[in-house]
């Protein structure tokens, strides 16, 4: 599919599947989901643009690069939260906004209760993370709340998408590119993605 990239990384899957398994209780879940955003991460960081840098190390000079733009990491919450921690470790020096959309059982409408963003978000590479695409109705909205903010290149980091939420975020923001461990086969009539892991918010926090 084009601009999703699907990690197929054998630990990534490996850690996948426990996710998956209903047996998985909160304080597994919350360290699978710190390990597989790690892994996730290297991925979704690869094309990065950078700037030649040289330095002098205590022999001779040395040509090097830095990342050219600054990193802002949104994790759309609750359930984002669960990957953000093991990627600060990664990125430490990224600056993190959030973005609180909750999904309406009855409706799927993402309903917005909360954003903080850091000023001229311009200047930043974005990272959304969210580890559930479902029908893409909180990430379009996410979305467009970064672009109304003046948000100029965004990644989308998910861990399991289902083709209906890939297909609107493609619809609407098609220079977005998705990374994600899994395409599932669909949704459901309750909007759950199928196989999916169930609800990733009460899963993490046992709620
Ligand atoms: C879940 C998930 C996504 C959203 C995906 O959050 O974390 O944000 O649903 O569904 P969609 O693609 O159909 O919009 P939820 O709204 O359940 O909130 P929570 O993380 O607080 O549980
Ligand atoms: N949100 C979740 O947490 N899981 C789904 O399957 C769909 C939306």
């Amino acid at each position: 599919m084009k601009g999703v990239t699907v990690i197929g990384h054998p630990l990534v899957q490996h850690n996948l599947t426990r996710l998956r398994d209903e047996r998985t209780q909160p304080q597994e879940f919350r360290r699978l989901l710190g390990e597989i955003a790690s892994l996730m991460i290297y991925e979704a960081t690869r094309s990065l643009a950078v700037v030649p840098l040289a330095v002098r190390t205590p022999l001779e000079r040395a040509r090097g690069f830095r990342l050219a733009r600054e990193i802002v990491l949104v994790p759309v919450l609750r359930a984002g939260l669960g990957m953000l921690d093991a990627i600060l470790q990664l990125i430490p020096h990224a600056s993190v906004g959030f973005i609180g959309l909750k999904r309406e059982e009855t409706t799927l409408r993402a309903v917005f209760y909360h954003k903080s963003f850091p000023k001229n978000l311009r200047r930043f590479e974005v990272i959304l993370i969210d580890p559930m695409l479902a029908t893409g109705g909180s990430a379009v909205a996410a979305l467009d709340l970064l672009f109304e903010q003046g948000a100029k290149g965004v990644r989308l980091v998910n861990l399991v998408a289902a083709p209906e939420g890939i297909r609107a975020v493609r619809a609407k923001y098609p220079a977005v590119p998705i990374f994600t461990a899994a395409v599932d086969r669909r949704l459901n009539e309750r909007g759950y993605i199928l196989p999916g892991l169930g609800d990733a918010g009460d899963r993490l926090f046992g709620t």
